[in-house]
């Protein structure tokens, strides 16, 4: 009994193993949005899967713009692409855009069609790429934390300074992100976050308390100067007292001679 239920699940499960071989399969490579520039050119890639002696009949690219919402057929392989700045290439897998504009994104779906009539789909959010924009510094006083925060901006890298100089270990830890500051060292002076990608950068400077570090250093050495002063004074104050009393006994030894 129980043999024959393990036959039966190992028949069904070659079944399905074989189904979803022998269909057809469509997929980007990447399920995050693609960022593209201003003006600038993008391609969309789809890996399509065939099995021996399966053809494609047709492919379909849909674009749904992202405010309205709008969903039109941008490009068909192989009969037509509607939009002069969109072109197909291998076999309709590949499509090329020019001239990016906001409009233009969105959700774009890629349907395949076997000769079967079986059809797959796979989309692909395209997004444009923004400037990096009101970066701001947040401060954790108990925990000497700086968090860098920026509103929006594409693919952004963060750097954190202090006193203009890219932060050592002894300033502190930033965090595997780059978002966060963990101050080790004195909490004092300037700490600047930068936030840069491809269209340029931006930062924002969180003020500390004044360093006292300077101070600390030039006290000792001050107060040492001083003291090797008074030493000296001293000195010379005690020989000149000396050499009075010298001439003073003189003095008398001369007058009791004289006396004599
Ligand atoms: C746009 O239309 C196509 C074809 O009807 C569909 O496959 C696709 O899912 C639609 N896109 C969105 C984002 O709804
Ligand atoms: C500071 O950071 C600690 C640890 O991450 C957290 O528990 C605390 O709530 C933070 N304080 C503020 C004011 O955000």
């Amino acid at each position: 009994m129980e043999q024959r239920s393990f036959y039966w699940t190992f028949l069904l499960y070659h079944v399905c193993l074989l189904w979803s071989c022998q269909g057809l399969s469509v997929r980007f490579k990447t399920q995050q949005a693609l960022c593209v520039i201003k003006g600038q050119s993008f391609n969309l890639r789809a890996q399509i899967d065939l099995l021996d002696g399966e053809s494609l009949t047709r492919v379909t690219w849909d674009h749904a713009a992202k405010n309205s919402g709008k969903n039109h057929t941008v490009a068909e392989f192989p009969h037509r692409t509607s939009d002069e700045k969109v072109t197909l290439e291998e076999q309709g897998a590949v499509l090329k855009f020019r001239g990016y504009q906001p409009a233009d994104s969105g959700v774009y779906t890629i349907t395949v069609i076997n000769q079967a009539g079986q059809r797959r789909s796979a989309q692909q959010t395209v997004r444009e790429y923004l400037a990096v924009n009101h970066v701001s510094v947040m401060v954790n006083v108990s925990h000497s934390v700086l968090h860098c925060m920026e509103a929006w901006g594409s693919e952004p890298t963060f750097t954190w300074l202090h006193e203009k100089v890219v932060v050592t270990e002894e300033v502190g830890r930033v965090s595997a992100d780059g978002r966060s500051l963990h101050v080790s060292g004195m909490f004092c002076g300037h700490f600047t976050c930068v936030v840069r990608n491809k269209l340029g950068y931006s930062s924002s400077t969180y003020t500390a308390d004044v360093c006292e570090q300077d101070n600390r250093h030039t006290t000792p050495v001050v107060v040492c100067f001083l003291l090797l002063l008074a030493i000296i004074a001293a000195c010379l104050a005690f020989m000149v007292w000396r050499r009075h009393q010298r001439n003073r006994r003189e003095r008398l030894w001369e007058s009791y001679e004289n006396t004599l």
